[in-house]
């Protein structure tokens, strides 16, 4: 390329690089605070979950096991391993005749034919990539055991450093006989470092044969709830405000095959009467997470339970066909519902009680399967039909979410999801400014802007909230929304589905910007909409205000450019005076700048106060910024 040529590309390239500026010229966002447009979801927020990404198991569900229940595959037994101190020999293997229940009918053979007190021997448990043990923690655990010694075996519990082999913290428990029994214990860790590197070990110091089953130990939990949550998890997402859980799924609700379905019947009560199943995203479900953890977990958070229930078609394509073949499916939906709110005077209303939980939940929300576009069958009219029926006759005050349109009936709500990259979630930024407001209120049960990996970043930020802003537009009409999905173990072979909201190893969690600008978008949510309109703002800017008179305005506004965008803000109604307005911003440098778990806290909310004095506010949206404005009204 000679000099001129060169030139010209130089000129070229600046006037395309400036053409795609946003204006420069301030826009105007005009507010009617005294004008209300439509009223605003008050549960427009809430999360999504299912098992996928080491939601539960590695995840959210403190357990610190790995492989409680002891499958194996040709290697042996998965996540254990033999322990032989000093001259110690022992061999472990499943024995497939001897089980603590008709649930889990096999369990561990540990065969010790030399111990003594200086040479135990025994397993060990490698725990979800690594055991994270806190300093002055009391750890609670539990297993089946049975041994071929008459009186007492004792057995002894530690989890132990990896690297030094130091004990942290240690149980004695006596194993008597040869029935089948429970054994608690209780672990206490000292002025130790934290730290996730450490292992859990089952020893004994004399000659014997022990069978294990269900060995378990948990760390404190969220509420402190036995079977209970990861505490940091928890926390993050109460800071969301979330107004309802839909559980439990996705694909995980339908399973695989129609036998790999969430059961839910097989995932109550003790864990012991829980036979586990074969999850939909390539890894086992150890069932720790049933049906009434779920709600607890929906009780510890102030959220209503959004019950997803089986609806006849798994992902294979396997379909149980409208008609007297669902009739047993619809049963089952029934004692579900039953399950969740019946008096203790009901069948399954008793049973929760027997569960540990006698007090009915409140539920209003029941969703019929889950994508059932994907049926090639083409059965959903009628299965849905079928189950609304039966529900609606049982329970008319429920609202019974479709899946997809349904033809021949309206149903009370349709279940939308999106899973876009940011430019297609801008395109579907007025997708439902027109909708008609006569058919069917809409759920959009999962959505996400897909860019970044294993958590999004600031740019898939942006695109989320641009969406937000829609939805918060449209509430009159979008009454729930969830992102999906939630959680992401983000050790190697952690994630099957790349962009979830929150990532987190066996020590710590973050979240990601995603993350952010939801727990930013729920802290403010007025009761209705007022009339607004907005001109002169670049292609990228996006905006959404919701007002509860005499309280609170909340302005959201986003801008995805990579050039500041001045606004003009116009708040019709504010009044004379002075009114404070609190604001939250999340922006970085760069669309790919993210948060990760050794850098968590990169793109995060500042907080920080603005006054505005009559009822006009110039404003600047910086680059790539997301912007919640809480203005108190008076
Ligand atoms: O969120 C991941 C998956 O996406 C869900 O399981 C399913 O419903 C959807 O296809």
């Amino acid at each position: 390329m000679n000099y001129r040529s060169a030139q010209v590309c130089t000129l070229l390239l600046v006037a395309v690089a400036t053409a795609s500026l946003p204006a420069q010229t301030p826009a105007r966002l005009t507010i009617d605070l005294n004008r209300p447009k439509a009223t605003a979801s008050p549960i427009l927020y809430g999360l999504m979950t299912e098992e996928i990404n080491y939601s539960y198991d590695g995840g959210l569900y403190a357990e610190l096991v790995r492989n409680r229940t002891f499958r194996s595959d040709w290697s042996g037994i998965l996540d254990w391993y033999v322990v032989e101190k000093g001259s110690s020999a022992a061999k472990i293997g499943v024995d497939a005749t001897t089980g603590p229940s008709t649930a889990i009918s096999n369990s561990a053979k540990i065969e010790v034919t030399r111990a003594d007190a200086n040479s135990p021997a025994g397993i060990l448990n490698e725990g979800w990539w690594g055991m994270t043990v806190r300093p002055n923690a009391e750890y609670t655990g539990s297993f089946w055991a049975r041994s071929d010694k008459p009186g007492a075996l004792p057995v002894q519990v530690a989890l132990v450093v990896d690297q030094s082999g130091k004990i942290v913290a240690r149980a004695s428990v006596a194993v008597n006989g040869s029935a089948w029994q429970e054994y608690k214990f209780k672990m206490q860790s000292g002025a130790v470092p934290v730290s996730p590197e450490n292992h859990l070990e089952i020893t004994v110091d004399r000659p014997a044969t022990l069978w294990l089953q269900l060995v378990s130990v948990f760390p404190p939990t969220y509420h402190n709830r036995a079977n209970g949550n990861r505490v940091d998890l928890m926390e993050k997402l109460a800071a969301m405000h979330p107004s309802f859980l839909r559980f439990p799924g996705g694909n995980y609700l339908e399973g695989n095959r129609i036998d790999s379905r969430f059961d839910w019947k097989k995932m109550i009560g003790p864990t012991v009467n829980r036979p586990t199943h074969a999850g939909t995203w390539s890894y086992p479900s150890s069932d720790g997470m049933g049906l009434l953890e779920f709600l607890e977990w929906c009780e510890d958070l102030k959220m209503q339970p959004l019950l997803a229930v089986y609806a006849g078609y798994s992902l294979n394509g396997e379909v149980v066909k409208p008609g007297p073949e669902l009739d047993t499916y619809v049963q089952d939906a029934l004692d579900e519902i039953e399950y969740v709110t019946g008096g203790t005077d009901t069948k399954w209303g008793a049973v929760r009680a027997k569960d540990g939980h006698a007090a009915p939940f409140t539920l209003h929300y029941v969703e019929v399967g889950n994508e059932d576009n994907f049926d090639k069958a083409k059965t959903y009219d009628g299965r849905y039909a079928q189950f609304y029926k039966a529900i609606k006759a049982k329970y008319p005050a429920l609202q019974i979410i479709a899946t997809m349109p349904v033809n021949g009936m309206t149903p009370d709500v349709v279940d939308d999801h999106y899973y876009k990259r940011q430019q297609g979630m801008f395109d579907l930024v007025t997708h439902y400014d027109s909708m008609d407001r006569k058919g069917p209120k809409i759920f959009v049960g999962e959505w996400a802007t897909r860019e970044g990996t294993p958590t999004p970043n600031l740019g898939a930020a942006l695109g989320d909230a641009a969406f937000l802003t829609s939805l918060e537009r449209n509430s009159d009409l979008v009454v729930m929304s969830a992102y999906a999905p939630l959680l992401v173990n983000v050790n190697p072979g952690g994630m099957q589905w790349s962009s979830d909201l929150i990532g987190y190893d066996a020590l710590s969690s973050y979240g990601s910007p995603s993350y952010y600008a939801q727990v930013m978008f729920g802290s403010c949510l007025g009761d209705h909409i007022p009339v607004s309109d907005v001109s002169g703002a670049g292609a990228k800017t996006f905006y959404s205000v919701t007002a509860t008179a005499k309280s609170k305005a909340c302005l959201k506004m986003v801008n995805a450019a990579s050039v500041p965008q001045p606004i003009t803000i116009n708040l019709s109604g504010l009044g004379t005076g002075t009114h404070n307005a609190g604001v939250q911003t999340l922006s970085g440098a760069a669309p790919w700048a993210t948060n990760t778990i050794k850098d968590p806290a990169r793109i995060v909310p500042v907080a920080s106060k603005v006054s505005i004095t009559g009822e006009t506010l110039q404003h600047t949206l910086p680059a790539y910024s997301i912007q919640v404005f809480e203005i108190e009204l008076k």
